[in-house]
């Protein structure tokens, strides 16, 4: 499965009320969504027909993120579905993501794209040296392992889809700041000249799902009905629902 069929279905399965998208280029992805949603790329040019109540902003994502009413469009909602796909590399990623679960709820989906490059090329921090390759991931693999290591408290599943995988982040949590804490220590270590190490895991998808696994999964009515709900009240009940579908314990 590729990953706008992954999101294609993931809109499906959710029906998210709002939708947040970093790195929008043509609209390809944002074309995909039926909802409330703010899209945000410095250089996007739209070539797709879009169907959504749309803010586009031409800003990076910081730019974005420190403006203020960033999220009127939401009306002071949390994102039910975000899709990060800006920057490629591990720093901008890792600011993404911390950026976005600020305004998360216990049963938003964050998914973050380019995480499983197949081939070391793919990984490559400069995109230069991936040009004749046509695929670039870049390494934004790399804050999977932070978000694992320094978060267990989040349910990351590494999903194989086409072309460069995909992670699926559940039970965020907008008040957490152990990212923030570690991010100038982690950022030092992932940015290192090419080649990048890249894991055998990352390489091989050994820890991958079938997203056809997760999209067959029992949670997903369980996560709409939810997030109608004060967060400290859903979060352990998305916790729950999580655990009996399996899907809570690192592979
Ligand atoms: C892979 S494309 C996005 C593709 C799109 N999501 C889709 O699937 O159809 C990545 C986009 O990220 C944008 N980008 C680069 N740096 C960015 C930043 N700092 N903040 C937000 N977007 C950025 C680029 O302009 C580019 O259009």
């Amino acid at each position: 499965m590729r990953r706008h069929e992954l999101l294609e279905q993931l809109h499906d399965r959710l029906a998210p009320r709002t939708y947040l998208e970093i790195g929008v280029s043509t609209g390809t992805s944002m074309s995909l969504s039926r909802t409330r949603s703010i899209g945000v790329d410095p250089f996007f040019r739209i070539r797709r027909e879009l169907r959504c109540d749309l803010q586009l902003v031409r800003a990076t994502s910081d730019e974005f993120f420190a403006s203020a009413g960033a999220f009127e469009h939401f009306g002071g909602s949390a994102f039910d579905l975000a899709f990060i796909d800006g920057m490629h590399l591990a720093e901008y990623a890792l600011r993404d993501f911390i950026n976005t679960e600020r305004h998360a709820h216990p049963a938003s989906v964050i998914v973050l794209d380019d995480m499983l490059p197949r081939v070391p090329v793919e990984g490559l921090r400069d995109r230069r040296d991936a040009r004749s390759h046509g695929a670039w991931a870049g390494d934004v693999y790399k804050i999977l392992d932070a978000l694992r290591t320094l978060r267990p408290d989040l349910v990351c599943l590494e999903l194989d889809t086409g072309p460069t995988g995909t992670v699926a982040i559940f039970l965020p949590d907008s008040s957490s700041t152990m990212l923030v804490v570690a991010y100038d220590e982690l950022v030092q270590a992932y940015v290192v000249p090419d080649p990048q190490d890249i894991p055998d895991e990352v390489l091989r998808r050994s820890r991958a799902l079938d997203p056809e696994d997760l999209l067959r999964s029992s949670i997903w009515d369980g996560l709409r009905r939810l997030r109608e709900r004060p967060a400290a009240e859903a979060r352990p009940e998305v916790a729950r629902l999580l655990a009996e579908a399996g899907l809570a314990t690192p592979r």
